[in-house]
C-alpha cells in the first residue's frame, strides 16, 4: 500500500473542493491510500506527512502566492528540511483563484521551489493544454493550460458547491491519479534514503552506512548527551532515567568478564556511589563523534572521567517520539594509575 497525503488550505471552501477532487483521483488507484489534511491540522499530522510516499500541496492563490496559513505550514516544515526528511518523496501541487490567470503560476512555482528545497521529486500535471483551438471548449481537461500543477478558477460570486468548474475538478482528479500511479512504482525515498542532508557519507572518510547528522539533529543528540554527563557527574538517576530508554542495556567486558545490567540494576549502582560532583572532581566530558545510521538511529562515542577511571562509552541512541534516548551503553575504561584509586563502580 502506498500513501499519498494531500495538504491544503481553503479560506472559503473552493480550494477544499479542488483538494477533494485530487483526493478522489488518488483513491481511484487501487493500492494507494489518500489522506486529506486541512492545513490548520498540520501539527497533528506530521507523522502522516513524514511517512507518505507523496505529498500533494494545495492552496488558493492569495496576492499572487500561497495563502498565509499555508505559508505558515511551509515554514513549520523547516526542521524536516534541515534533516532532509522528505528527500526523494514525490511532490505535486494545485492552486485555485478567482482570475483565469490570477498569477496562479507564481503560486505553483513557489510550491515547486519549496519541494526542491526539501529535495523532493516534483510531479507535473502531465497534460497537454486544453481549450486551445476553435474546436476546443472550456470543458476540456486542463482548460487553464498549466503544466507545473493543477489550476482551477472559482468565480467570486459562486459557492464551493459549483466552483471550481467541472473541468477544473476533473483536472485536479487527474493530478491525484497521476501522482498515485507514479507512487505505486516509486521506491520510497525515506526507506532507502541515507539521512543527514548530503545524502551520502559526504567524503568524510567514514563508511557509507553512517552519515554526519545535520546541525539540528546534532544539537538534539548533544542535548541528550549533556544530560547524560550531568546525570553521571551528579549521580542523578532521575536525569539518567530520562536520558536512557527504559529498555536500555549497560555492558562492559573491561574487567575480563561480561557485566550486563538493565536500567533497574544500573540506577541503584549510581545511587549508591558518592557523586563525582560531591567529591569535587573535575569534569572531563567530551563528545568524540556522533554519526547517524538512519533518521532515528545514532551512535555517539563519548569520554568522561569518574574517579581514576577514564571511560570511553559507545552510546547507541534512538529517536522515539521526537526525543533521542540511549538504548545501549557499551564501554571500556582505563585506570589512571597516577591517582590514588577510589572505589567507584560506574
Ligand atoms: C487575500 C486574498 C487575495 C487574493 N488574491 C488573489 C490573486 O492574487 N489572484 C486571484 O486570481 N485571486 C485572488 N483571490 C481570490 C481567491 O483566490 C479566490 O476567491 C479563491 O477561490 C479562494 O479560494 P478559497 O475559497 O479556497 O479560499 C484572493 C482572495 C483573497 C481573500
Amino acid at each position: 500500500m502506498k500513501n499519498v497525503a494531500i495538504i491544503y488550505h481553503s479560506g472559503y471552501g473552493h480550494t477544499r473542493t479542488q483538494a477533494e477532487a485530487v483526493r478522489d483521483g488518488v483513491r481511484s488507484v487501487p493500492g494507494v491510500h489518500a489522506a486529506l489534511i486541512a492545513v490548520e491540522e498540520h501539527a497533528d499530522n506530521w507523522e502522516v506527512l513524514d511517512t507518505a510516499d507523496a505529498i500533494i500541496f494545495g492552496t488558493p492563490t492569495y496576492m499572487a502566492g500561497v495563502s498565509a496559513p499555508f505559508k505558515a505550514f511551509l515554514d513549520a516544515s523547516s526542521d524536516r528540511w534541515a534533516r532532509q526528511e522528505w528527500k526523494d518523496k514525490l511532490a505535486a501541487g494545485f492552486t485555485n483563484s478567482a482570475g483565469a490567470n490570477g498569477d496562479k503560476l507564481a503560486t505553483l512555482q513557489q510550491l515547486a521551489l519549496f519541494a526542491m528545497q526539501h529535495g523532493m521529486v516534483w510531479v507535473g500535471l502531465g497534460l497537454l493544454p486544453g481549450n486551445t483551438t476553435s474546436s476546443g471548449s472550456a470543458e476540456e481537461l486542463n482548460r487553464l493550460a498549466g503544466f507545473l500543477g493543477a489550476m482551477a478558477q472559482s468565480l467570486t460570486d459562486l459557492g464551493p458547491e459549483v466552483a471550481p468548474t467541472t473541468s477544473d475538478r476533473r483536472t485536479a482528479e487527474h493530478l491525484g491519479r497521476r501522482v498515485a500511479r507514479i507512487a505505486l512504482g516509486w521506491q520510497g525515498p525515506h526507506r532507502a534514503q541515507r539521512h543527514g542532508g548530503r545524502g551520502d557519507a559526504g567524503g568524510t572518510g567514514m563508511s557509507a552506512a553512517l552519515t554526519d547528522p545535520d546541525p539540528v539533529t546534532r544539537a538534539e543528540i548533544e542535548r541528550t548527551l549533556a544530560c547524560y554527563f550531568d546525570g553521571l557527574h551528579h549521580s542523578d538517576t532521575g536525569l539518567l532515567a530520562q536520558v536512557f530508554h527504559p529498555g536500555a542495556v549497560y555492558a562492559t567486558a573491561t574487567d575480563g568478564a561480561l557485566t550486563r545490567l538493565t536500567m533497574d540494576e544500573y540506577f541503584p549502582v549510581v545511587d549508591a556511589r558518592p557523586s563525582p560532583a560531591s567529591r569535587g572532581e573535575q569534569r572531563h566530558d567530551s563528545v568524540v563523534s556522533v554519526h547517524l545510521a538512519g533518521p532515528v538511529t545514532a551512535i555517539a562515542v563519548v569520554t568522561c572521567t569518574i574517579g581514576p577511571k577514564h571511560f570511553t562509552d559507545l552510546l547507541s541512541l534512538i529517536r522515539v517520539g521526537h526525543r533521542w534516548q540511549i538504548i545501549s551503553k557499551v564501554f571500556h575504561y582505563d585506570l589512571d594509575t597516577t591517582e590514588e584509586p577510589t572505589p567507584c563502580p560506574t
